[in-house]
């Protein structure tokens, strides 16, 4: 019934119950999960969880945090992942002008470089954007790669309707069931549900009324609830309509 379209279970904050958690959540009606990878290791690891639970895929990529040290040999062994039949895209990769913990430059480049590594596999891409709303719609935009989510939306209305012209889908998580969720909601308000992904981006994250928690994906159903309650239709709806969205995306 529910589909996960970002999280990150080879995170540490699991290693304490992460198989125990994992099939909970199995049993509870999570259906799909994609396990997002963040950097070299943790793409890896990406897999590994992939190969060990059946409805569980990853993607493979490095994040805009990480990509400091980046180099051509792990963009050949990224590449080399993705012939794994369950990588079912690349990400998270993006730009990150928040924190910046890498240099801005090095995250264009790697960006570009990744983007060109999606287009060359015919890959969906999981986007990271924070603080970079224009820069990060025009690389995309030049790099021809036209399938992906821009997950943790934060941008505006506009914006929004431009990345599903291009072809991509709106990731939407617990920060929608925030109190100061206005620009999210009004997000939600103005675009079709078929356009949408519901997401946890586990652990961090965690919807209202849980906020704060070690989030995970049986947490989807407060997600399904705000959406329902702001479009007007049945959360079963929303969950029904939003896999058949991310099996399209990523299957
Ligand atoms: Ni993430």
């Amino acid at each position: 019934m529910y589909f996960d379209s970002h999280a990150h279970f080879d995170d540490e904050k699991y290693n304490e119950n992460r198989d125990s958690l994992i099939r909970e959540m199995n049993e509870n009606g999570v259906d799909y999960i994609i396990n997002i990878g963040a950097d070299m290791k943790s793409s890896q690891n990406s897999i590994e969880l992939a190969k060990k639970y059946d409805f569980i895929y990853a993607t493979i990529g490095v994040h805009p945090h990480e990509v400091e040290k980046m180099t051509e040999e792990d963009i050949k062994a990224l590449e080399e992942m993705a012939k794994y039949e369950k990588v079912v895209g690349i990400g998270e990769i993006g730009l990150d002008f928040y924190y910046d913990f890498s240099q801005r430059d090095k995250q264009r480049y790697w960006f570009e470089r990744q983007l060109e590594l999606a287009k060359k596999l015919d890959m969906p891409v999981s986007i990271h954007s924070r603080e970079a709303t224009m820069e990060c719609f025009e690389i995309i935009k030049n790099s021809g790669v036209r399938k992906g989510v821009i997950h943790a939306f934060s941008g505006s209305v506009e914006i929004a309707r431009e990345y599903i012209k291009m072809g991509f889908y709106i990731g939407v998580g617990g920060v929608l069931t925030f109190k100061n969720a206005k620009k999210l909601v009004d997000v939600v308000k103005d675009i079709s549900i078929d356009n949408i992904l519901l997401e946890t981006d586990s652990p961090y994250l965690a919807p209202v009324p849980v906020r704060g928690s070690v989030n995970n994906s049986q947490n989807l159903k407060y997600i399904a609830d705000k959406i329902s309650e702001i479009k007007q239709i049945s959360a079963e709806k929303v969950c029904e309509i939003t896999t058949k969205n991310a099996k399209c995306l990523f299957f």
